[in-house]
């Protein structure tokens, strides 16, 4: 089992402040910044483009000079271009929903080709089908705990068996595939979508709307660690 990350998504933080707010989420501790890219066709909100993901590249590094995974996560309908502009950006994952691109499986394999990690993202609706033929192309799944669009919403609870859908699916395969939940993650959920299967957490209101990144970051990390589950035993 791999190990957990933080993903928190920008479409919460501060748009005035994006480099900074980044900077800031990255000091707090975020293992992965969270980009979601919507383009008020496939979904009903228009956010940001590969210039801005271009622009926030530099303020991804950490204070030990690593740099902080940007998770590109495409609400966009055609996919393909979007996606090779992004991987250009600097993207080091790019997701994009299977039900938005008209061959799921040439869009995989040119994520890769432009050197990025592909994944598949699902909304609360979207059966893992796809899974079936593409798994051995997919470095991440993302399970939708919300419909796309805004942050901000309620955890839809179905998304917990769908996890758990997803996690035998990628035992099976045997590969090294990341399995990420996004949406409504908040710390008196988090530890029921990792019980489920999941190993990345996308938060965006959860700790953009706190004044203290750090504190959020840290509780949710805490829900994660073992001794919650013996204490909850
Ligand atoms: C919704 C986005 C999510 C969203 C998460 O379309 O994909 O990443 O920003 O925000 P919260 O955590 O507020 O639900
Ligand atoms: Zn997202």
């Amino acid at each position: 089992m791999s190990t957990f990350s933080i993903a928190p998504s920008i479409l919460s933080a501060d748009f005035a402040r994006l480099g900074e707010e980044v900077r800031a989420v990255i000091a707090a501790g975020a293992d992965w910044i969270h980009f979601d890219v919507m383009d008020n066709h496939y979904v009903p909100n228009l956010t940001i483009g590969p210039a801005v993901a271009q622009a926030l590249k530099r303020h991804t590094r950490r204070a030990d000079g690593t740099q902080a995974p940007m998770d590109v996560h495409l609400m966009v309908q055609p996919v393909d271009a979007l996606a090779t502009a992004f991987a250009e950006a600097g993207a080091d994952l790019i997701s994009f929903h299977p039900d938005a691109s008209t061959h799921v499986d040439r869009t995989l394999r040119l994520i890769r080709a432009a050197g990025c990690k592909a994944g598949l993202a699902f909304n609360p609706a979207t059966p893992l089908d796809v899974l079936e033929w593409t798994l051995d192309q997919v470095d991440l799944v993302l399970i939708m705990s919300v419909n796309p669009g805004f942050g901000g919403q309620s955890f839809i609870d179905s998304a917990l068996r769908k996890i758990e859908q997803a996690r035998r699916l990628i035992e099976r395969s045997g590969r090294d595939i990341r399995l990420e939940v996004d949406g409504g993650i908040k710390v008196d959920n988090i530890r029921r979508a990792a019980d489920a299967g999941a190993d990345t957490f996308v938060a965006g209101s959860a700790i953009f709307g706190q004044r203290d990144y750090q504190a959020v970051i840290d509780a949710l990390r805490r829900e994660l660690a073992p001794q919650a589950v013996a204490e909850a035993a």
